[in-house]
């Protein structure tokens, strides 16, 4: 079978914002205990940290950070978190059924995040948190010192404020799992007192409220349109929420038979979600005769359903959501990415959740670590999709998909950095029998050559990476293909993902 892409340096969608490459750390399961911060460990340094686990975690190259919830934030008290280690309280984590040592807090966090080079994204209780503790820790991270938090940070050692840019205004309000789940119109109002209250401490910060959980809710997009309405002229961006699954819905998954044809072109979702609250976001401008625009902020995405129970049987750093990645896994990641980069005019920030052990591109044990299939499309993307998104032209043969009817065997997206002159292209072959012949021509300013090129494939789409075996799955240098003239030619076998430097 063939295909072909045509790529046009000014068939230009967007500009790429470096935050969708963004992920997220919740206080659950080994995601922070034994995961970012392992002090017990034999391979930790002074602070806890892991320099294999840093290591792997600037591979991703992530450019945001959302923390410290997820479910876990609408119990939590941030104050908990802060001065001496031997004072802080350990506290039932309702969210997770789990015991919470709080032996790391907001300053080992921005510890954290400045070690690793990526921009705090701050999420605040609005379960049982009230708009006054909200603005308090605004003050804590933000203000120069002179009043009573921002000289309580100074005193547990941090003088200069960590400048905490965005701030999302709780999570998933409207699940009946969330503690002091509200309903829209209840949430709209505090979403804006909460952020007026924090504006006020201090006005640059940029906010994030929340959109459904999922499109699966029933409320789902009136929830989005409420909030959105109310809410406009005091957010910056709107948040979505997506897991993706085979079967699919994994929440009634029981007795459903995996449909791989139908997982691999899951991103016929992602794009109608994006768009439907791409329009909400539009009429709400309209609506509210305003001037400014809101993004979107998808910041809980993955793929999850295997590893669902999330009791933490009242113990500490519980095994839980500890899902085990495959190629086919991976290759949905890399089609969502995809879709970020043809979303990229309305999608600004993305964060994948999470970011170690817990649903996550990296699993560790106290000695050792290994990167799951989905960690390669994330780095690939992640370092090389810089600059504008282009608009490609693809012509590929279709697959019909018991849940998304006939589409394209071939899904792709492309970059182009005017500054750099460097483009990328992202491929991903989604038939499970078939290779495909693929030619990619530059209409435009062609390469003198392709200068690097990864591919990853392999015949079992359940096939995946462990501690026994860490590089079963992974990508794969690829022989690059000569130029002739403007385009070049290569086959993708069946279940593959090819990342084009030029
Ligand atoms: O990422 C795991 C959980 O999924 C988060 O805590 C919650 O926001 C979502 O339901």
């Amino acid at each position: 079978k063939k295909a072909s892409v045509a790529l046009h340096t000014e068939r230009v969608i967007s500009e790429i914002s470096p935050l969708i490459f963004g992920g997220f750390a919740e206080h659950m399961g080994r995601c922070i205990y034994e995961g970012i911060y392992d002090p017990a460990s034999p391979l930790a340094d002074s602070r806890g940290f892991r320099p294999d686990v840093m290591s792997a975690l600037k591979d991703i190259n992530y450019r945001i950070m959302r923390y410290p919830g997820g479910n876990f934030v609408s119990g939590y008290r941030w104050q908990d978190g802060i001065g001496p280690k031997e004072n802080r309280p350990r506290r039932r984590a309702l969210a997770w059924r789990s015991i919470e040592t709080n032996q790391f807090g907001p300053d080992e966090f921005m510890e954290f995040a400045k070690e690793l080079g990526t921009e705090p994204m701050w999420a605040v209780n609005l379960g049982t948190g009230t708009i006054q503790e909200a603005a308090d820790l605004v003050e804590y991270m933000n203000l120069p010192t002179g009043t009573h938090f921002s000289d309580l940070r100074a005193a547990n050692g941090h003088k200069d404020p960590y400048g905490v840019k965005y701030w999302c205004l709780g999570n998933e309000m409207d699940g009946p799992w969330q503690i002091g789940q509200m309903d829209a119109a209840t949430y709209a109002e505090k979403a804006v007192q909460a952020a007026k209250l924090m504006r006020w401490v201090d006005p640059s910060i940029l906010t994030i409220a929340c959109g459904s959980s999922a499109t699966s809710m029933p409320s789902y997009p009136d929830w989005d349109r409420t909030v959105l309405d109310r809410s406009y002229d005091q957010i910056d961006y709107f948040s979505m929420h997506h897991y993706a699954a085979n079967p699919y819905p994994s929440a009634t998954n029981m007795g459903l038979e995996k449909d791989t044809d139908s997982y691999l072109a899951s991103n016929v979702h992602f794009a109608e979600h994006a768009d439907t609250l791409g329009a909400a976001i539009r009429v709400s401008k309209v609506k509210n005769r305003s001037k400014k625009d809101v993004f979107l902020c998808w910041d809980e995405w993955n793929v999850w359903y295997r590893a669902r129970g999330g009791d933490g049987d009242w113990s500490e750093a519980p095994h839980i959501l500890e899902e085990e990645y495959n190629l086919e896994d991976a290759l949905v990641v890399a089609t969502w990415l995809n879709t970020f980069l043809k979303k990229a005019d309305v999608v600004k920030i993305a964060c994948i959740a999470q970011i170690v052990n817990v649903i996550a591109p990296i699993m560790t044990k106290s000695d050792g670590m290994f990167r799951q299939t989905i960690f390669y499309p994330l780095a690939l993307f992640s370092n090389h999709a810089a600059g504008m998104s282009l608009d490609a032209l693809v012509k590929a043969p279709l697959q019909n998909t018991k849940r998304y009817g006939p589409v394209q065997v071939l899904d792709v997206s492309a970059s182009f950095d005017p500054q750099t002159g460097k483009g990328a292209s992202f491929l991903v072959n989604r038939s499970q029998t078939e290779a495909l012949s693929v030619t990619v021509s530059w209409e435009d300013r062609a390469p003198q050559s392709l200068t690097q090129a990864w591919q990853m494939s392999g015949g079992d789409p359940q096939a995946g990476n462990s501690f026994e075996q860490p590089d079963r799955v992974t990508a794969q240098d690829l022989a690059l293909p000569p130029l002739d003239g403007n385009s070049v030619t290569l086959t993708l076998p069946p279940l593959s993902f090819t990342t084009l430097l030029s």
